[in-house]
């Protein structure tokens, strides 16, 4: 998200509504993922929250009135507008949304939205009955035929006690729909399988045998793609990570269940990125009561998973999709194993991740990877966040497509 964006104008327009006081930890974060925030607000949102709060969290000065200027600064109803890369409304009140649909300009805010060039993003906020009000809809039907972008809001318990569609969404929502107004939208209508974490073989009720995948990168790589425009599918194996909004999460634990969890979604994939760290075995049996010590010495027979992504090269030997994208975590020998497995498995990219150094492979918030094309291209990339990292794999992804 920082790199993301770092040094981007964004005009940040606050209307009356009860959740202006969550927008101000929204103003924190997007200063501290380097964005030059200018906050507007209207004087319904001043009424909420002092701007005061809004121009320390930024770090400017806060507008709200339209006859306001310092010398100087008799356009601010146009130039805060030029000069913006992403203009936000949030919370938009059903008045500002209704002023907007009409293309009224009696405040600073309304007047800058007329005024604005930029991607517009709106957060509507409100009580259920105004949100679902006929005139709300038609109004907000009308913001998305000017083409603003309108985040619909969430259901859950409203500050009128109701319970109900309405809410303002998370910092999470938040940040990831910023994310995509941010990013080209070079994925879109493309479906994006990934496959994220460990799996674990179940020994008996309280064991398993698993591996030290976080799921970071994979989970990484689903955001990355969804910002881009892609619809995600994220099969997970067991993690403490939350999945990115969005992104159509299912949930398994075994190999064989990965297995089935992607054969039954592959047909839908136009890309298939598999970053999960696959069990190549299981135990042969799987005890139906624990194990009990015994204090000798035993073994642990164990029979072979079947390999997901060697599967789905040979099913696309008759086919061009999906493009297959397959990781191989190694602490030696990296560019022979990555080369074996592009050609056995029938890959269009192979990511080798060296799992030897601390910063870099399993847990590791960085990743430190090389990416080997068929031809034999290979491209090493530096030390990188994961989500850097996520991005520049997508980026081969996308060239590839081209
Ligand atoms: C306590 C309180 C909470 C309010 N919350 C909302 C709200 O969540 N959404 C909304 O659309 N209006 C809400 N309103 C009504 C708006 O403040 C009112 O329509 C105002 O005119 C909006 O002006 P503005 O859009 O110029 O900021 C609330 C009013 C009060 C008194």
């Amino acid at each position: 998200m920082r790199s993301l964006l770092a040094g981007k104008k964004i005009l940040f327009a606050i209307s009356g509504s009860i959740a202006v006081y969550k927008t101000a930890a929204w103003v924190r974060e997007l200063v501290l993922a380097e964005a030059e925030v200018t906050v507007v607000m209207t004087e319904a949102a001043s009424r909420f929250v002092s701007s005061l709060t809004f121009a320390a969290l930024s770090g400017r000065r806060v507008y709200t009135g339209m006859f306001e200027h310092d010398a100087g600064e008799a356009m601010t109803h146009i130039s805060l507008a030029s000069e913006c890369d992403l203009f936000i409304i949030a919370p938009a009140t059903a008045q500002t949304i209704a002023k907007l649909a009409n293309g009224l300009a009696d405040d600073l805010l309304s007047t800058l939205a007329l005024a604005n060039r930029a991607k517009l993003l709106v957060f509507p906020a409100m009580n259920s009955a105004m949100y679902c009000h006929a005139a709300t809809r038609a109004n907000l039907a009308r913001l998305q035929e000017y083409g603003y972008t309108v985040i619909a809001p969430e259901e859950g318990k409203l500050a009128c006690g109701e319970e109900g569609v309405g809410r303002l969404p998370d910092w999470e929502t938040a940040r990831e729909e910023i994310a995509a107004a941010c990013s080209v939208q070079d994925l879109q209508g493309q479906t994006v399988l990934v496959t994220a974490g460990p799996t674990w073989e179940a020994l008996d009720p309280a064991r398993h045998l698993g591996n030290r995948s976080s799921g970071k990168m994979g989970y990484s790589l689903a955001r990355s793609a969804r910002r881009r425009g892609a619809d995600v599918i994220l099969v997970s194996g067991p993690c403490s990570l939350t999945p990115p909004p969005g992104v159509e999460t299912v949930h398994v634990t075994s190999a064989r269940q990965m297995h089935d969890a992607v054969l039954a979604h592959y047909d839908r994939a136009d890309i298939v990125v598999m970053a999960a760290a696959v069990a190549d075995y299981r135990p042969k049996k799987t005890m139906a009561e624990k194990v009990k010590k015994s204090g000798r010495a035993t073994t642990l027979e164990l029979v072979a998973n079947p390999d997901i992504l060697k599967k789905l090269g040979s099913r696309k030997k008759q086919a061009k999709r999906p493009l297959l994208v397959g990781f191989a975590a190694e602490s030696s020998d990296h560019l022979a194993e990555g080369e074996r497995k592009l050609l056995q498995k029938n890959l269009d990219l192979i990511v080798i991740n060296d799992i030897a150094g601390s910063d870099t492979g399993f847990e590791a918030d960085t990743n430190q990877v090389s990416i080997l094309d068929k031809e034999g291209g290979l491209e090493k990339l530096p030390l990188l966040s994961k989500d850097e990292c996520g991005t520049r794999i997508l980026d081969r992804v996308v060239a590839l497509l081209q």
